[in-house]
């Protein structure tokens, strides 16, 4: 597969298709696109016709905050398309904004990423998206696999290499070893959730409405997995669901800690399984090298330090956790075209 992937790669692309954000790679450039996997539309007429009017950072910004007639919209949740007309408009737009214009990529072939859960069905839907926004070709490769090679692990050698990334809608696990995945794990919950659980806390604890763009600045600023040296605490604004009015409440890192700790613990569950199932000799290399953590959800405070507690193997954080699968990617064009051996499980589709 990979001789006939080998010099193909000429002004190709990596798109790294997450449900928070899309990372874009574009061979000989580096990453020069990372934008929120958020489109906004206006419905038009009566007869279902939708126009976009934003992509992006624009469109994240709307949300929660549209009139009648705009929506937000997030075509990807948990890692999977779950609106395939706006994934294929999102994808052809980052891929013409990759392309800064020039006509000669008008057509690029496009390495993908997807997540190692994702049924037949559901990666067949991302080729089909990529190629329909105008793709020559289309490659999918596993996301765990980009992510170990973003973020520096030697996947290539008889070693076991283990990589966690928790993204906004999944959490995964991988061990690799010779190029390829010996066993990978994964579970459609992540970053999201996180918000969703602290939008629920709000409304237990405090009878107080809030968006979920509010729970996520709430998780990136006072967020913890482990009880902190001097805890921290936040004003939140929201409306009162008894009497409708405004309210603003303080909200502190002991509470929203307790409120995220089930999608914590389920993470980590999925950490010892994925250990219980690796071969005792790529065990041994874990023990002694550690595993990498990335994503953008890896970023929460503790959370190395937990896992690290948790499956007794030292935790590295990813140098830029929200690029590795994206600059993986990259690696992945760039060395392809060098006519190295890469041991790599990638599908391919052509129009
Ligand atoms: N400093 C931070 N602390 C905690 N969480 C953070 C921080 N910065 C970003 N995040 C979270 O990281 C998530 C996005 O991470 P990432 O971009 O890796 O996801 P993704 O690749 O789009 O999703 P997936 O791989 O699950 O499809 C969001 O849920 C965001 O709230
Ligand atoms: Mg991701």
């Amino acid at each position: 597969m990979f001789k006939f992937l080998s010099g193909l790669f000429s002004r190709d692309i990596g798109i790294d298709l997450g449900s928070a954000n899309t990372v874009v790679y574009v061979k000989g450039r580096g990453v020069t696109i990372d934008e929120p996997s958020v489109l906004a539309i206006r419905k038009v007429g009566n007869k279902g016709k939708k126009d976009i009017i934003a992509f992006g950072n624009p469109a994240k910004k709307m949300i929660g905050k549209t009139p009648q007639g705009i929506d937000t919209v997030r075509p990807l949740l948990h890692g999977v398309i779950a609106d395939f007309d706006m994934t294929e408009k999102m994808v052809g737009y980052y891929m013409s904004s990759a392309n800064q214009g020039r006509r000669m990529m008008a057509h690029p072939r496009v390495a993908i990423c997807v997540p190692a859960c994702v049924t037949e069905v559901e990666k067949r839907a991302v080729v089909d998206a990529t190629l329909g926004a105008g793709a020559r070709e289309a490659f999918v490769v596993e996301e765990p696999l980009a992510a170990a090679l973003g973020t520096g692990l030697p996947i290539n050698e008889p070693r076991g290499n283990m990589v966690v990334d928790i993204g906004g809608g999944t959490s995964e696990v991988a061990v690799l070893s010779l190029g390829g995945v010996v066993i990978s794990n994964s579970l459609r919950s992540a970053g999201d959730d996180i918000d969703n659980a602290i939008v629920s806390m709000m409304r237990q604890n405090y009878t107080l409405s809030i968006g979920e763009s509010t729970a996520e600045e709430v998780k990136i600023a006072i967020g913890s997995v482990v009880p902190l040296d001097s805890e921290l605490e936040m004003e939140v604004k929201g409306r009162d669901l008894m009497d409708g009015l405004p309210k603003v409440v303080m909200v502190t890192s002991g509470e929203v800690r307790d409120a995220i700790e089930p999608i914590i613990c389920r993470i980590e569950d999925m950490l010892r399984y994925a250990i219980e199932q690796t071969p005792p000799e790529l065990v041994k290399d874990i023990v002694d090298q550690g595993l990498v953590l990335t994503g953008g959800s890896s970023q929460l405070r503790g959370l190395s330090a937990r896992f690290s507690d948790v499956i007794n193997v030292p935790v590295h954080m990813a140098e830029s956790p929200l690029y590795s699968v994206a600059l993986g990617l990259g690696k992945l064009l760039e060395t392809v075209d060098r006519g190295d051996k890469v041991a790599v499980t990638v599908d391919h589709a052509a129009v």
